[in-house]
């Protein structure tokens, strides 16, 4: 049977969603359980955008060994030389080269005339081949390009030795029908595309990525480029497990092979959005908190009677796992440590075990049931102490009275100065943001605020996002606890973590030269 390639570009263009920066321990967090999930590209980074996203790259190219990694590269001699740099430690590597090829890119963005970026991308093929055999060449805005011209960049393209050429509909404009008839096109009139593999990747500004991605599939692309949750810039990307399930839940429309272990969606869903801070919409399809819940009495029924009535899909299959209690306040290192394995959590050494199980044991002490999900979040972002760690949360206390005006106490630290300070509030989270952003003063906008109970039961941990705005630059924080005005204070001290480390990157889309 034929294949469906899957590339996740989560950490790359999922990362270019403003708040989602990751660092590199992040990142690498999200590539293992990108192989685990057994997606067959990794797309880690853009590698000259900054020293961290080149050291990103170069770590997963490293760590991660059953699939291929690659790397995204303008094409310039300058980025291709990166990225073949930082991939250098790749068992499988590629090397992703592109340049705008519609008319108002080429014209207000490069400023070039369309021979010179034919020209550009016949050289940045020809150059990236020189360190790589696997090389995909990517039409940006392709769906906005006149179709002679786009004809004759990718038959260049292909004739300079590109393994994979991706047709990207880079501002979500495309529709499915058409779009599939542009791949359809391009592969019956440009005479060398049997030497390629044709790729897709849409992005979600219509809501049409998933189903424009479909259609291309239909018109015979065997790649699709996507991210987990649809992680993306503006609307996001076409969405991974939207994908893998619509390919092998409805096989007797594509006919398609996937390598992806189904099993590992869920928990890829959770991690990366606990680590960017982007919280998943429960009606969202396949990861939502809803996606297999029934709350109507007629749909209870008939799923009780027979499954299929309304299943399409197993719950189980894409790694729901029934809320289990699995250790509690008695349970020894030993049994910590298996079932942080069987969560597929990596760990890399014994003090990271014993941080991890100090937390887990101060978690014991607050909540008698300890289940898989509060352990996933023993490991998020804002529970192992981040690198640059400029404030920490030591200990809080509140006051709320029906008719009083609510007042919060927080000693944190700031370096290694530790700060008390308090203030009064419309209620308690307000309360505890003021005490913080009284010594702080970071003169942030606070843009957004949502809480989710981590488990069922009024017992669960609360899992708070908080994302701030300050100068034109967002960051999201999460935090957790049982007590969700603590659970507050910690997303908040995450976020402004996050903003006072200063990361300076390019980005692909906006950067002006090729
Ligand atoms: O959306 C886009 O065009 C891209 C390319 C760089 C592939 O992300
Ligand atoms: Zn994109």
């Amino acid at each position: 049977m034929d294949r469906l390639i899957i590339f996740d570009t989560t950490l790359r263009d999922g990362e270019q969603s403003p708040g989602a920066a990751m660092t590199r321990e992040e990142k690498l967090r999200i590539a293992k359980q990108l192989e685990r999930l057994r997606v067959d590209v990794i797309e880690a980074g853009f590698a000259a955008a900054s020293v961290g996203d080149f050291d990103a790259v170069r770590s997963i190219a490293g760590a991660v060994r059953d699939s291929i990694v690659c790397s995204l590269a303008r094409a310039n001699e300058d980025d291709i030389a990166r990225a073949a740099e930082a991939l250098l430690g790749a068992k499988a590597k590629r090397i992703h080269t592109f340049i705008a090829t519609s008319p108002l890119h080429m014209e207000k963005k490069l400023k070039m005339t369309p021979e010179q970026v034919l020209e550009h991308a016949r050289r940045a093929v020809r150059l990236a081949r020189r360190h790589a055999d696997d090389v995909e060449f990517s039409a940006e805005d392709a769906s906005r390009s006149e179709l002679d011209f786009l004809c004759r960049v990718l038959e260049a393209a292909i004739a300079e030795g590109a393994t994979t050429i991706n047709i990207p509909d880079t501002v979500g404009y495309a529709v499915p029908e058409q779009y599939g008839r542009l791949l359809g096109t391009l592969r019956e009139r440009i005479p060398n595309s049997d030497r390629a593999i044709w790729s897709v990747h849409c992005h979600n500004d219509l809501g049409m990525a998933v189903a424009n991605s479909l259609a291309g599939v239909l018109n015979g692309v065997r790649q699709i480029e996507c991210t987990i949750n649809g992680l993306g810039e503006r609307a996001g990307n076409t969405s991974l497990e939207e994908i893998v399930m619509a390919v092998k839940t409805r096989r007797d429309v594509f006919d398609l092979e996937v390598r992806v272990d189904t099993t590992q969606i869920v928990p890829s869903s959770k991690l990366v959005s606990n680590i960017t801070g982007f919280p998943v919409q429960p009606n969202k399809a396949v990861v939502g908190a809803n996606a297999f819940a029934h709350a109507s009495g007629i749909h209870q029924d008939g799923v009780l009677k027979a499954r299929q009535t309304y299943e399409i899909m197993r719950a189980e299959d894409v790694g729901w796992i029934a809320n289990r209690i699995v250790l509690g306040k008695l349970s020894g290192r030993n049994a910590f440590r298996q079932r942080v394995q069987e969560l597929g959590i990596p760990i890399e050494s014994d003090e990271e075990l014993a941080a991890a199980f100090a937390r887990f044991k101060d978690l014991a002490d607050r909540k008698a049931e300890i289940f898989d999900e509060d352990i996933q979040a023993l490991f998020s972002d804002e529970a192992v102490v981040p690198h640059n760690e400029h404030f920490r949360l030591v200990s809080l206390s509140q006051r709320s009275e029906t008719g009083s005006r609510p007042h919060a106490r927080v000693l944190f630290k700031m370096g290694a100065r530790q700060i008390d300070s308090q203030s009064d509030g419309n209620g308690p989270v307000d309360a505890t943001f003021k005490a913080i952003e009284s010594v702080i003063e970071s003169g942030s906008e606070l843009l957004l605020y949502s809480v989710n109970a981590i488990t069922s039961g009024t017992e669960a941990q609360g899992e708070v996002t908080v994302r701030l705005g300050r100068a034109g630059r967002i960051v999201n924080g999460v935090g957790s606890d049982p007590d969700i005005v603590a659970a507050s204070a910690k997303a908040y001290i995450n976020a402004l973590n996050k903003l006072y480390t200063t990361v300076e990157r390019l980005n692909p889309q906006i950067a002006l030269a090729p």
